[in-house]
């Protein structure tokens, strides 16, 4: 039997991890923004055979809740990141490009529709990290002044997954047949409505 391979993911993080990372003279100092420096990271985690890399994401700043260690840090500066994968896939041919999406803040069809489309782009490299929103301050971006209880956050995140994938699977795989001669572009008797009817959605 084969040995199991290992499989490796890179954590994406424009000006790196330690609060001083961005100090490093090698360090562009607009790391976290640049789409040249994400473009080197992938291509080089690409040649050296990761099988992912990942961006991870909060929907509101995300840094030390102390104001004087917020600033020396470039944890607070992320970019929405199926637009950055989506750059990221043109680039790439074979890495997974895997991120972050919260199951709080959205509805099932964004999230359904954002990592369908990376992954059309990418031929089949997108990849959907399901959190329920770890940082407080989230709230306030969508006119709360807290989450809504762990427990239910949970419920509702089961039940999103079974949306998305739901809304994925509406259509099946070969419903376009671009058929020039009859003018058929979409076989409708392979989409699905999926009618879900459940406790959230
Ligand atoms: C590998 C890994 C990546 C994570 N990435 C994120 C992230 O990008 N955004 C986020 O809000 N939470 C992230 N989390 C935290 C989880 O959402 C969650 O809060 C944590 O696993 C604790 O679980 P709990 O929700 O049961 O407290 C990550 C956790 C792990 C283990």
């Amino acid at each position: 039997m084969a040995p199991p391979m290992m499989k490796l993911g890179l954590f994406l993080q424009g000006g790196g991890h330690h609060i001083a990372a961005w100090r490093d003279a090698g360090v562009a100092s607009d790391a976290p923004q640049s789409l040249d420096h994400y473009l080197d990271v992938v291509r080089m985690a690409e040649q050296a055979k990761f099988d992912l890399v990942f961006n991870a994401d909060t929907q509101a700043t995300f840094g030390p809740d102390d104001i004087n260690v917020w600033r020396r840090t470039t944890a607070a500066l992320r970019l929405e990141p199926l637009t950055l994968l989506g750059a990221l896939a043109a680039v790439t041919k074979r890495i997974g490009l895997v991120s972050t999406a919260t199951t709080t803040y959205n509805e099932p069809y964004h999230v359904a529709r954002f990592f369908a489309s990376l992954d059309q782009l990418s031929g089949g490299r997108a990849g959907w990290n399901l959190v329920t929103s770890l940082a407080p301050a989230e709230a306030f971006n969508f006119s709360r002044d807290e989450h809504v209880a762990h427990a239910d956050r949970y419920e509702r995140a089961a039940e999103f997954a079974q949306v998305v994938t739901g809304l994925w699977d509406s259509w099946e795989d070969d419903a376009i047949v671009a058929d020039r001669n009859s003018g058929v572009y979409v076989d409708t008797s392979r989409l699905h409505h999926l009618n879900h009817k459940g406790k959230f959605f």
